[in-house]
């Protein structure tokens, strides 16, 4: 089988696509054809290498993950013995989660992990570019932000992946939603749900002059020291980026009614996720999310998909395709 082999840090040609052997499941496991996985952003800062704590995660002098990717849709291709409620030709949606590997022809997942059917009215593409950024905004809005009808939510990095899902899913929960993103992406973002939009460009963050109940910095662009005079008396502020700054904040405010709080979700229990995504595809079911999708690739041009990613302007989500 053929997998986008993760050999380097930084070049921009790090990774290469190579001829590797063939996964054979384990009891607990389910080998999945792939059909459609994304480049994410996470992905593109493991590749770069130049982020303090990913490159913790990810090897210090050179990469241990063999290959990258964690969303992904595909068909079952075999299962091992012990595997109960999946059959080979089933149509799935998962994540490989910290295992990774979804950026191959084959991937293996455990029973364990977040997997369920994919619905015949989502395609693959679609199902492919699902669970990252919903199951990162859900957790976010609902479990830290305690989003409820009428709230007022400030999402920053709209039109990104994690952004796009979240706009959606606070309309979801009844929230009125102003949107930060660029104007190229208003138009996107209003078809999202967004009340009002706000252009970064434009309006430096110190000139709004709303209050927000959650403040949800999905990019990570900001903290509660540069956004306190946008929060209520007991607003929050999330974000998803893991900094010293963010972790201090998160210390300092812990005891404070405003808050600031950084979560990383894809480090959840596997049953949360999954109970997560079969919400997120009944929502999908119910036409009340869509998967944005930029560009698609293959795995041959990986690397393009990587260098797009890494621009941090990518609009919604980036597929490979299989
Ligand atoms: N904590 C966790 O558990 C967790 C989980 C998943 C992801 N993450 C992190 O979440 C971050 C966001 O992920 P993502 O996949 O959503 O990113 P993404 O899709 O790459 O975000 C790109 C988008 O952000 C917009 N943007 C850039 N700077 C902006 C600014 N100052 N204000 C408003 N919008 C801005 C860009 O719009 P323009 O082109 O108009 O600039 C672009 O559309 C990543 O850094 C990732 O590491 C954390």
């Amino acid at each position: 089988m053929k997998a986008a082999i993760f050999k380097t840090y930084g070049n921009k040609n790090s990774i290469v696509v190579e001829e590797v052997d063939n996964l054979i499941p384990k009891d607990h496991e389910i080998l999945i054809k792939v059909k459609a996985t994304t480049v994410t952003a996470v992905d593109a800062i493991f590749r770069s290498g130049k982020k303090f704590f990913p490159r913790m995660a990810t090897g210090v002098i050179s990469p241990k993950i063999k290959t990258l990717g964690t969303e992904l849709s595909g068909v079952v291709e075999m299962t091992g013995k012990k595997v109960t409620g999946f059959e080979i030709g089933d149509e799935v949606i998962t994540d490989s989660g910290t295992n990774y590997g979804a950026h191959a022809e084959y991937v293996l997942v455990t029973d364990k992990d977040p997997i369920v059917r994919k619905p015949k009215y989502l395609s693959f593409k679609e199902a492919g570019a699902i669970s990252y950024g919903s199951l990162t905004a859900l957790p976010f809005l609902r479990d830290h932000g305690k989003i409820k009808e009428g709230d007022r939510v400030l999402i920053i990095g709209a039109s990104g992946s994690v952004g796009t899902y979240a706009v959606q899913l606070a309309k979801y929960y009844g929230a009125e939603v102003t949107a930060v993103c660029s104007s190229q992406n208003a138009l996107l973002v209003k078809s999202l749900g967004a009340d009002r939009i706000i252009d970064y460009r434009k309006t430096p963050i110190k000139d709004i002059h709303s209050r927000y109940d959650i403040i949800f910095d999905t990019v990570g662009k900001y903290s509660i020291a540069k956004t306190k005079h946008l929060l209520t008396p007991k607003g929050r502020y999330l974000t998803t980026i893991l900094s010293l700054r963010s972790v201090f904040d998160m210390l300092r405010t812990g005891r404070s009614k405003q808050k600031s709080i950084l979560a990383l979700t894809g480090l959840r229990k596997n049953k949360e996720k999954t109970d997560d995504l079969r919400l997120i595809t009944e929502l999908f079911k119910n036409h009340k999310l869509r998967a944005v999708i930029d560009k698609e690739f293959t795995l041959d041009t990986i690397n393009k998909a990587f260098d797009y990613v890494a621009q941090g302007h990518k609009t919604g989500n980036v597929v490979i395709t299989f």
